[in-house]
Parts: structure tokens; C-alpha cells; sequence
């Protein structure tokens, strides 16, 4: 029997510290879908787990992504989480310029005498891939391809003659826990039946079943969702949940803001338009208030001090003790 990570790990700053580095800093992290900044000069961006990061369409077609912050003086670039530019970056502090593979294309009101070489300061590029429309970054740039991360979850949408639809509608939600424990939570369906009354009526006596495979974690209710017709729940390290179905797909980020706090992220896909989400909205809505609650009150447990560690069922957390196993050597 697998014991968790100590309490102490959950909303504190060292151990944010670490994670922000070891995992956040290494892993392929979902930015959004590529057909949200379709038209050079369009952008998103978002801060994750306090990387700060952009990602905008060059006049070639290309997206690239870029840290947000200026080599000036670590003024922004772009403020919010999407929009469009006309041609150029500029910096929010001094103004400095940018064109939109970024280059300083104008450092303004810098003279020919200041006797530095722009090209030298051009922005902070990190690498993005897509796979499916779906944008990830990554700011390590030792890392494997993205094929490579997603490759079981790629094999199971070929398999099941899965597509990924278009963008519809994003959503958010601040949550007053750590971003571990709401993964951890959305990696076991052990709460189903007593956190979530109307799914627990769905999934009837369904076997809930959970397997780990690199690093993709697939959970399947046995005659729900396991068929070959069927859709697929998957969450991928180190915090997406990818749910894809016939008829559209949720993406859901457990984006961390700081120690003990998160903010989910969602992103619905569908091929019909917005008008065609009410019941999957409906049904999100409801299953993340009953997650947030619980969670929300499991950190407060977490840092209350009484308790220190727990144990993890072989049977229902397998995933759980997975993601923790991972943690663990990082915290070590
Ligand atoms: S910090 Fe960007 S122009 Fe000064
Ligand atoms: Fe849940």
C-alpha cells in the first residue's frame, strides 16, 4: 500500500518552488487551440504556474511562442488572454517594438549612440508544437517531441476513429487549493459515488476502471465509455484532462496560480456551435462545484496540521500514486 505525500507539500511555497522548476519548467503544458489565434498578429496568452507566456501568429502563418516580458525592463507585452496586434508587439513600459517572430525591431526613443546590438535582445522564444489544433508549450528545450507525450492518447482516438473539434467557448474557475489536489482528485473516480450524485446515477454499476499509460492516464467505466464507439477521459502530465467524445471534446487545464492556489481552465470543442453545449455546460458546471467544494475543504485539512500523511487504495488511486510517485522524486 502506496502512503501519499505529506501534507506539508500542498500550498507551500518551497514546494512550489520545486514543482515550478522540475515540472512546470520541463513539461509540455496546453497553451489553447491554434484556431483561437488564426490570423497573424492574433495572440494568447496565459501564467502557468507563473511562467508567463504568448503565443502569436507571424505574418509567415506561424505561430510561436514567446515568454511575455520585454527585454527592456520585464515590462509585459500583452495583457489579458487573448487578442490581436497589427503587426508588431509592443512593449506596455517603454514601448519598445517587436516584430512578430520577435525581433526588437525599434527600441523607442533609444538612441544610435546607446551602443547595444538589437539583435541581440530579440524576445525569449519557447518551443511550441501542436498535435490535433491543440498548442502546447514547452520551456525546456531538452525536452522529446510532443508526439512522443501524447502518442498514447493519439493511438487511442486513432483507434477509436476519434477527431478533435473546433474551439466553442472557454471557461474558468478559481479554486482555494493546490493544483495537486484537484489533479489528484479528477484522477480517481473512487469520490464519484459520494461527491457526485447525478454521474454516480449515470455510471450505474459500471466498473470504474483507471490505467497509467507514459503519460497519458485513461479512466474507463466499463460499458459507459470503453467500447470501441465510445469516448475517451484522459488526463495528461502534468495537468489536463482531454475528454474526447463523438461529438466534441473538453479540455480542462488545473492551471497552478501559487502554493495553494489554482485556477481550472476549460475549453470546449464543438463542431456545432456554442448553441449545441448547453448540456455539456450544464453537466461541467455542476461536477466542478461539487469538485471545488471537496477540494477546497481537503486543502483546508491539508494545512490545519493534524493530519500528515495517508494511505492509497492499490484498486481505486492507482493513478493517484502514480502522479504522487512522480512528485516524489522531485520532493525528495
Ligand atoms: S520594459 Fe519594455 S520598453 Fe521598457
Ligand atoms: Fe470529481
Amino acid at each position: 500500500m502506496q502512503v501519499t505525500l505529506p501534507a506539508r507539500l500542498y500550498g507551500c511555497p518551497d514546494a512550489w518552488a520545486r514543482e515550478r522548476a522540475a515540472v512546470f519548467g520541463r513539461a509540455w503544458l496546453f497553451l489553447g487551440h491554434e484556431a483561437e489565434a488564426a490570423a497573424p498578429g492574433d495572440w494568447i496568452a496565459t501564467d502557468l504556474a507563473g511562467h508567463r507566456l504568448l503565443a502569436v501568429r507571424g505574418g509567415d502563418g506561424i505561430l510561436r511562442a514567446f515568454h511575455n516580458v520585454c527585454r527592456h525592463r520585464a515590462g509585459p507585452l500583452v495583457r489579458g488572454s487573448g487578442g490581436h496586434c497589427e503587426g508588431e508587439l509592443v512593449c506596455a513600459y517603454h514601448g519598445w517594438r517587436y516584430t512578430l517572430d520577435g525581433r526588437l525591431r525599434a527600441a523607442t526613443g533609444f538612441g544610435a549612440a546607446e551602443g547595444f546590438d538589437p539583435r541581440t535582445l530579440g524576445l525569449l522564444e519557447v518551443r511550441l508544437e501542436t498535435w490535433r489544433g491543440l498548442a502546447f508549450i514547452c520551456p525546456d528545450a531538452g525536452a522529446r517531441p510532443l508526439a512522443d507525450h501524447v502518442a498514447p492518447l493519439e493511438a487511442l482516438l486513432a483507434e477509436r476513429g476519434l477527431e478533435m473539434a473546433a474551439p466553442a467557448l472557454r471557461r474558468s474557475h478559481d479554486l482555494g487549493c493546490d493544483w495537486k489536489v484537484y489533479a489528484e482528485n479528477y484522477l480517481e473516480g473512487y469520490h464519484i459515488g459520494s461527491v457526485h450524485p447525478v454521474l454516480a446515477g449515470e455510471l450505474g454499476q459500471a466498473d470504474y476502471r483507471v490505467r497509467v499509460d507514459g503519460d497519458l492516464v485513461v479512466q474507463e467505466a466499463v460499458g459507459v465509455n470503453d467500447g470501441p464507439q465510445a469516448g475517451v477521459w484522459g488526463w495528461l502530465w502534468p495537468n489536463l484532462g482531454i475528454n474526447v467524445y463523438r461529438d466534441g471534446a473538453m479540455i480542462e487545464r488545473m492551471t497552478p496560480l501559487g502554493p495553494g492556489r489554482t485556477r481550472l481552465d476549460y475549453l470546449f470543442l464543438n463542431d456545432s456551435g456554442p448553441g449545441a453545449l448547453g448540456e455539456a455546460l450544464e453537466a461541467s458546471d455542476r461536477l466542478t462545484a461539487e469538485d471545488a467544494r471537496i477540494c477546497e475543504a481537503v486543502q483546508a485539512n491539508l494545512s490545519a496540521g493534524a493530519y500528515d500523511t495517508g494511505v492509497l487504495s492499490a484498486r481505486h488511486e492507482a493513478a493517484v500514486a502514480w502522479f504522487q510517485s512522480r512528485l516524489a522524486e522531485i520532493h525528495t
